[in-house]
């Protein structure tokens, strides 16, 4: 008979908290000779698909990366399609997002967004505040940079309104960054094969592990998604600490 495993993986071994760099929308629309605007489009599709499944998976809460800062240096069509997808996901999913007890936040700089997707973005997050059972975090407009010297800024001007003294730690960093209230980041996934973090969660990613997938994003859904869950399963978390025993040794034996 073979040997029972010492913990049989359960829903709550976690990942909780999943971040999705949701890269190749446009190799998966010049694939198919398609123009990039359809890739973004299914791009949507897939990210729908994706929030479907993750609660199933054990998953209370995803951040995916919508817009980087650095995103504005693309064509100008491409920048408006991309700011479509706020105005195609967010705005027309809102009713049944709010139904189905996802709390939606938006992550990153709001000050150079066009002024209607700042009101989407507001109202979002305004309507479903009160749900808990789901969290999704959208960046938009973010840059892990931009995010790591606002919280500083805000410690800066706390601190010259006389509302906070001593030196920053990281506790008040964090509590300044844009996630601050999220569960830690248990793992970053970035689709399309490409294994960088392009200035996403740069704070946030310092114990999260790392997942890269070939799939193409909007190809992305379950399977995948579960496939990362499974990978994450088989990890050893040390936080600088030791080996959990009987956990997987990340060599293999020779
Ligand atoms: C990711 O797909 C979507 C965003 C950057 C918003 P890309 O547009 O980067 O697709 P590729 O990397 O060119 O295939
Ligand atoms: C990162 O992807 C940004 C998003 C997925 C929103 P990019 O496609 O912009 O990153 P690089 O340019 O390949 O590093
Ligand atoms: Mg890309």
């Amino acid at each position: 008979m073979l040997s029972k495993p010492l913990h049989p993986a359960t829903p709550t071994d976690g990942p909780r908290h999943v971040a999705l760099i949701m890269d190749g929308n446009g190799r998966w629309a010049e694939a198919r000779g398609l123009p990039r605007a359809m890739g973004h489009r299914e791009g949507v599709q897939a990210l729908k698909r994706t929030v479907e499944a993750a609660p199933a998976l054990g998953i209370n809460c995803l951040t995916v990366f919508g817009f980087s800062t650095e995103n504005w240096s693309r064509p100008a069509d491409e920048v408006s399609d991309l700011m479509g997808l706020v105005r195609t996901y967010v705005a027309s999913d809102l009713k049944r997002l709010e139904r189905e007890g996802v709390k939606v936040r938006i992550l990153g700089r709001r000050p150079g967004l066009p002024a209607d997707i700042v009101a989407i973005i507001e109202r979002a997050e305004a309507q479903t505040a009160h749900n808990e059972k789901f969290t999704l975090q959208v960046a938009f407009n973010y840059g892990g940079r931009a995010d790591i010297v606002d919280a500083a800024q805000r410690h800066v001007d706390r601190v010259l309104a006389g509302e906070a003294t001593g030196p920053l730690d990281e506790k008040t960093l964090e509590a300044g960054l844009s996630t601050a209230g999220a569960p830690p980041v248990d793992v970053i996934v970035r689709t399309s094969g490409e294994q960088r973090l392009s200035n996403f969660l740069l704070w946030e990613a310092a114990y999260a592990e790392l997942v890269y997938q070939n799939v193409l994003w909007p190809d992305y859904g379950h399977d995948a998604l579960a496939d990362v869950v499974e990978q994450y399963r088989n990890r050893d978390r040390r936080f600088g600490g030791r080996a959990t025993p009987g956990a997987a040794p990340a060599l293999a034996a020779v």
